[in-house]
């Protein structure tokens, strides 16, 4: 990989993406992801992202800038162009070249709240190869508040703002049919959001303004 330094020794890669993972470094590669597959991904994945800050801000033992930054990449992989289950892997790959583990198991993860790649919505449109290497990385991945705080976040976001969830599932469905796994996502989800509204001691929506009303 090649690197080259610039006057404020930011460290890039080849492709004029930073190396290193905080907030300014994250907001430049979802901008520069957006450049590559212009839509209304990245719009969603910076409500996500703020979602994700403003709820691990009130959850004891996480670190909000860490949770916006996951949230803001969880769909990277979509900068390789329109795909469907494929920039789950693409993102996985992009954020383990620079080294982003955790960012690149969110980049799967976020789509897999059951962890069993037979309950995807999707289509996967990757090789054998990456089906088996995803099946094996969805069984066996351990999830954490972080995992959890994303899959939450991405039923909480349209490109427009936040929105409560069941405005959001119904948005997906839409758009991704009715699958024979549908409603378990969906309670697993609710479920998700029962665990973190224990932890804040409120409402999520109290978290995320304008939910509700955007979601009229
Ligand atoms: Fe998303």
């Amino acid at each position: 990989m090649i690197v080259k330094k610039t006057n404020c020794q930011e460290v890039f890669d080849e492709r004029g993406i930073p190396l290193e993972l905080n907030c300014k470094t994250a907001e430049s590669t979802l901008a520069w992801a957006g450049r590559q597959n212009p839509g209304n991904w990245t719009e969603h994945s910076r409500f996500v992202a703020l979602a994700c800050r403003n709820i691990a801000a009130q959850c004891e033992g996480m670190d909000a800038d860490l949770a916006y930054c996951f949230g803001l990449l969880h769909d990277i992989g979509r900068y390789a162009g329109v795909s469907s289950e494929r920039h789950l892997i693409d993102g996985y790959r992009f954020c383990m070249e620079r080294g982003w583990e955790k960012a690149a198991q969110i980049c799967i993860s976020h789509a897999f709240m059951i962890q069993d790649i037979h309950t995807s919505i999707g289509t996967f449109d990757v090789t054998e190869e990456d089906f088996c290497f995803m099946e094996k990385f969805i069984q066996s991945a351990v999830y954490d508040d972080y995992d959890r705080l994303v899959q939450l976040c991405d039923a909480l976001a349209l490109p427009t703002g936040f929105c409560i969830l069941e405005k959001r599932f119904v948005d997906v469905t839409i758009r991704y049919g009715v699958h024979p796994h549908t409603v378990d996502r969906w309670k697993k989800v609710l479920e998700i959001k029962a665990g973190f509204e224990k932890k804040i001691n409120c409402s999520i929506y109290d978290l995320l303004p304008g939910a509700v009303e955007n979601s009229l």
